[in-house]
């Protein structure tokens, strides 16, 4: 096995070497490593200063994030090293390059200078694992860069880059070359101008220009978002390198350290961090399996949905051909397009010629035929069968050999719509979520019959569009929307039994939900969501409960649709959600036609187990089905498709930290109050057997 840090002679420079790929992340052995050639720099008075430096893309990327969950993980190690690194009567230098960031970055701050390459990145992302910097980055960053910088640094997890972190007074000076040589050339002017040590912690960390009350604003704004714990703790951390001796502070950091590390928060995100990588890993296809190429880019449809796929294209500097069927809705969609982009670059977001760059990647056609020439064509015309089976078909006429067909429906079955292009291998599923170009998530839908290749260049692809893909297998709503219909079944249930729809979205939204079911199908369009289900209905998909999701398809044949007509669920104050008694009365006259009961003692308990538990059981018969390959896939598709706290780790994680056993009997109790007649409340036998054993869905593998 490769050592990952070794120590050698370059002249009168001790040269400490990380080598531990990918990311040179601090793993156990990493540590001890760079323990063993600290002391053997120690041993050799010959030298003159110590350069630490990694081999490979990076500096030290961070703490190994794996490694936080072991019940005896302790910082003091690698701590106690950095402060001897520091305490050193030598000078000790960092070179930077690639991504400093969390302990690597609080490696460079203990030594003495930090040299950086142009492209460097400086940053502490441990917020977004909802960590702090747990290796005194919360006392040496505020010192080295000022208490307001340090604490947007620290709260936001945003990089710097090299001429930033240069400004900052985080690095000392960025040099051209290679960061071994840049580095090497530091130490030794270092040696020859008998520069001595510089320590940050003996600094003063400065308040310079900061308003009074700067830190009870800091900790009034940390308190506003209650899901993230480690925004306070940092607030805390920061005060104390401002009050208190290095010492103190550094007791405090790890006091708050420990308390997030074990937080259900910080093991969910940390959860989330893997299982975002984890999803772009297709079990059982070839590493060497050859990609298709794809340069440009087709769309069918140049609605909302079309034109925000067209524009995730164009922002990845991808051209795309845009069709439509007249040239009325063809100039409608490209003036919604430029319309976005305008505002983007009225916010500042977006420079004039990135505006004209883009628009000029887009182009507009009534004929097919502009088609022909694309390595990709995504067909995003409405939601109905006939129509989306036709365009498939067109489009496996016209597209050239090796081209991939992608449709992206949101519940339709794809191997039909693969049938239609007469071409299924190069049929893929490709599911965005609107706005296309603003949500992250992309469910990739495999067909029957995807050919492997395809499947692995959509996969590459996502990351290009800096979306998070996870596979799907077929079925009604693959994983995002199955699992939608058992949330809002229940939501619309909860109302025809006497909820209103404010109480729903708010309990909804104090579990973490981005907006709560009512609201969100307010805003999608109650249209939208009637007409899956009229086409599920169509396909024979429906459940044989006739009073199933009947609200909404009588807020639809009422005309109520949603925010866009200025009534849905509640009416409209421009977009402002207001509670309607005209929704009570619907909702009494539908629970009287059904034989529904209404009561007056929903409480938010309730509501929270009964929109939560049905959609965690469909989690399970996903998994159970193969629909998903893993628990991770669908965690990651609720968090960036569907607006489920990150902090809960994604449902199935959530599920786990309730316990199983506790889902499948408040699932048992509910079946009995409400009767079970269509089966809404029985478990999936994988929920139930795994309540059984006592286990989790994160130790859950198929077999
Ligand atoms: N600990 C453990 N593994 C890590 C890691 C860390 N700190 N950082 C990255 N990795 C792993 C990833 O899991 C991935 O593994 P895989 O190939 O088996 O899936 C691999 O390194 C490459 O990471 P990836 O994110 O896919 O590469 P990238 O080039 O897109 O991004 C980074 C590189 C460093 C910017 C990104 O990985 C990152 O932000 N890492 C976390 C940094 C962090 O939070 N540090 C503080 C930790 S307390």
């Amino acid at each position: 096995m490769n050592t990952p840090v070794t120590f050698e002679r370059r002249g009168r420079i001790g040269l400490l070497r990380i080598n531990n790929p990918p990311v040179n992340a601090l793993s156990l052995a990493t540590v001890t490593g760079l323990i063993e050639a600290f002391d053997a720099f120690e041993a050799d008075a010959s030298l003159g200063a110590l350069l630490v430096h990694c081999d490979g893309r990076t500096f030290v990327a961070g703490g190994d994030i794996s490694s936080f969950d072991a019940h005896d993980f302790s910082a003091a190690p690698y701590n106690t090293l950095l402060a001897r690194l520091e305490a050193s009567a030598r000078p000790v230098v960092a070179a930077l390059h690639g991504t400093a960031l969390g302990g690597g970055l609080e490696l460079a701050l203990a030594c003495h200078y930090r040299v950086a390459v142009p492209g460097t990145r400086v940053g502490v992302p441990e917020v977004k694992l909802g960590l702090l910097p747990g290796s005194l980055g919360t006392q040496r960053l505020p010192r080295l860069a000022g208490v307001a910088l340090a604490l947007d640094m620290m709260q936001s997890g945003r990089m710097l880059d090299a001429r930033q972190a240069l400004e900052a007074g985080i690095v000392d000076t960025v040099r051209e070359g290679d960061a071994l040589s840049v580095g090497l050339a530091y130490a030794e002017s270092l040696v020859g101008d008998e520069v001595g040590p510089r320590r940050a912690s003996l600094m003063q960390a400065s308040m310079a220009g900061l308003a009074p009350g700067f830190f009870d604003k800091a900790m009034l704004d940390a308190r506003k978002k209650p899901g993230y714990p480690a925004l306070e703790a940092i607030v805390r951390c920061v005060q104390a390198a401002v009050r208190l001796p290095f010492a103190q502070g550094e007791q405090v950091e790890a006091e708050e350290f420990e308390h997030l590390r074990q937080s259900t928060t910080s093991r969910g995100l940390r959860h989330l961090f893997f299982a975002e990588r984890q999803a772009a890993k297709i079990p059982g296809l070839a590493q060497d399996v050859a990609l298709r190429t794809v340069a440009s880019v087709g769309v069918v449809g140049a609605g909302t949905m079309g034109g925000g796929i067209a524009m995730s294209f164009a922002n990845a500097g991808i051209p795309v051909t845009l069709v439509e069927a007249s040239e009325e809705a063809l100039k409608r969609g490209l003036a919604l397009v430029r319309k976005h982009y305008e505002a983007s670059a009225a916010k500042g977001k977006l420079k004039p010629e990135q505006l004209a760059q883009r628009m000029a990647l887009l182009s507009g056609s009534l004929d097919y035929a502009a088609l022909a020439g694309c390595d990709l064509v995504i067909e995003a015309v409405f939601e109905d069968m006939d129509l989306k089976a036709q365009v498939c078909a067109r489009l496996g006429a016209v597209c050239k050999p090796g081209a991939i067909i992608a449709t992206n429906t949101s519940t339709l079955d794809v191997n039909a719509l693969a049938a239609a292009t007469g071409r299924p291998a190069d049929v893929v599923g490709l599911h965005f979520f609107s706005p296309a170009h603003v949500m992250r998530l992309l469910e990739v839908v495999r067909g029957e019959k995807t050919a492997p290749e395809v499947l692995a260049t959509v996969m590459k692809l996502a990351g290009r569009l800096k979306k998070v893909a996870v596979v799907s297998g077929v079925c009604y709503g693959f994983i995002g929307n199955r699992m939608a219909e058992a949330y809002l079944r229940e939501a619309e249930f909860l109302l025809l039994e006497g909820a209103e729809p404010q109480q729903i979205d708010s309990a909804a939204e104090a579990l973490g939900m981005a907006m709560g079911p009512c609201r969100m199908l307010d805003m999608a369009g109650i249209d939208v969501g009637a007409k899956t289900v009229i086409e599920r209905a169509k396909a024979g998909g429906l459940p044989a409960d006739p009073s199933y999701r009947v609200l909404v398809r009588r807020l639809f044949e009422l005309g109520r649709l949603g925010q866009k007509s200025g009534a849905g669920y509640y009416r409209y104050d421009g977009r402002k959600p207001l509670p309607d008694p005209e929704l009570r009365n619907i909702c009494e006259a539908l629970a009287a036609e059904h034989g529904i009961a209404r009561r007056s003692d929903i409480n938010d308990g309730e509501i929270v187990e009964r929109l939560m538990y049905p959609l965690v059981n469909e989690g399970a018969r996903i998994l159970e089905e193969g629909i998903a390959y893993r628990p991770g896939d669908v965690d990651m598709v609720w968090v960036a498709g569907y607006g489920f706290p990150d902090f809960r780790g994604g449902p199935l994680f959530m599920a786990d930290q309730i316990g199983l056993e506790t889902i499948v009997e408040r699932m048992a109790d509910y079946g009995i109050g409400r009767g079970n007649a269509f089966g809404y409340w029985t478990p999936s036998e994988l929920l139930v057997r795994l309540a059984a054993e006592g286990k989790h869905f994160s130790t859950w593998r198929p077999h």
